[in-house]
């Protein structure tokens, strides 16, 4: 997918700049044309000969050309790229990229570039954990850059920690991946439901689950960056999503993420039923805090059934509409899922159980299996919730 691509390839000034060599030579082999534009402490780590070599172009890295006096324009340069790539980034270009502080021809490219870019940050440990850094990559993050984030692993300093930079083998994945799925879903409406739900007990209290809400809203983000109109269905979570073309409706109960789902339901094309939604509320949620009786005698709450979303969308479906939902069990996985792909009458269930280590609540990482109302199944690895978010998409594109 790379063939032909006019990617501009950032370098700054980290020890990670070796590797940006190799990167450079992976994107000429794959047929990118590579300009690349390097800040000046990243001429003290790799010298610009050995860039322009490989990529067959003098290397940008100053306002002017000492020499000749030929001014070196980042507009043409951020018009030309049909991508970005900075790699390695360190705290110093992220803050800068965040902030607007154009000193140097990388950050002018980059303020400069409608390209989508994509960010390998590496750094030590201490500076990739510090709030300046966190912060800095949540806005580049909020505003639609890619984050490629950085490996665990023996660092630079020798120290073990978050911050090696991505391997360029997976970067040109992840480059590769974004030009094969990009525009695959323009013109789908989707609705996605995620979280948990909340069931009131009282004004303080009430009935939860572990849903972190990250698979849900990784699908969210692969369906938006591939062109999709998304509706995320959301109960109470402690993430946000990026997006632009995500549409956020904020649910607490199970009742409310009904309503919700039923009112964008029939303009969607697809809806993927994500959320860990309780299967029961109480009776009655107290007015006021119930309080604690003087004796501790045990307290008896009455639970009623709340409605099954998935099921109640999957009798509304006209033709055309594609339901998928998910089924986390802990034994009789395969004919559990089964049982509630006929029952809910989805197109195609996401199995995935609480015994695979890394599957399920709270993790980045999940191991599924999707079984398709054919009765095709294919198990997964264990895999980056986001790579799992593209495998679903892909099965329902198939669908
Ligand atoms: O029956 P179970 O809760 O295991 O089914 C899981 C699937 O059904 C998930 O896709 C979940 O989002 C959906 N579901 C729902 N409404 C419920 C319970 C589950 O949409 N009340």
């Amino acid at each position: 997918m790379l063939k032909g691509k006019h990617i501009i390839l950032g370098i700054t000034g980290g020890i990670a700049a070796y590797k940006s060599v190799s990167l450079l030579r992976l994107l000429v082999k794959a047929g990118a044309e590579v300009q690349v534009v390097i800040t000046p402490a990243g001429k003290e780590f790799i010298t610009p000969v050995t860039l322009s070599a490989l990529s067959g172009k003098p290397v940008i890295s100053e306002f002017f050309t000492a020499n000749t006096g030929q001014w070196n324009s980042h507009v043409d340069i951020g018009l030309w790229a049909d991508a970005m790539v900075i790699a390695p980034a360190t705290a110093s270009t992220i803050g800068k990229m965040a902030n607007g502080v154009a000193d140097n021809m990388l950050v002018t490219t980059y303020l400069s570039a409608k390209a989508p870019v994509f960010i390998a940050p590496a750094m030590d440990l201490d500076m990739m954990a510090h709030p300046s850094t966190t912060r800095n990559l949540a806005t580049l993050r909020s505003w639609g850059n890619h984050i490629i984030e950085p490996a665990t692993g023996e660092l630079a300093s020798h120290l073990m920690g978050r911050g090696r930079m991505e391997e360029p083998e997976r970067i040109v994945e992840v480059l590769d991946r974004f030009f094969d799925t990009k525009d695959t879903l323009k013109g789908k409406k989707i609705l996605i439901t995620a979280g948990p739900t909340h069931e009131k007990i009282d004004p303080v209290r009430f009935i939860g689950n572990y849903s972190s809400g990250k698979m849900g809203y990784a699908i969210a983000e692969e369906a938006a960056a591939r062109g999709a109109e998304v509706t995320l269905v959301s109960g109470p979570v402690e993430i946000a999503p990026r997006h632009e073309s995500i549409t956020l409706v904020k649910v607490e109960s199970a009742l409310e993420m009904l309503a919700a789902c039923e009112e964008h339901f029939d303009s969607s094309d697809w809806a993927v039923m994500c959320a860990a939604v309780a299967d029961y509320r109480p009776e009655h949620s107290a007015s006021s805090k119930i309080k604690r009786g003087d004796k501790g005698d045990p307290m008896e709450l009455r639970l009623v059934a709340n409605p099954d979303i998935a099921a109640t969308l999957g009798k509304r479906k006209r033709s055309g509409q594609l339901i998928a939902g998910f089924a986390l069990e802990t034994d009789n996985e395969t004919d559990n899922a089964i049982g509630k792909l006929n029952r809910k009458n989805l197109d195609m269930i996401v199995l995935n159980s609480l015994r695979d280590k890394g599957a399920g609540f709270r993790t980045d990482t999940n191991k599924v299996s999707i079984i398709t109302r054919g009765g095709e199944r294919t198990d997964y690895p264990l895999k980056s919730k986001t790579e799992v978010a593209s495998d679903i998409l892909d099965t329902l594109l198939k669908l």
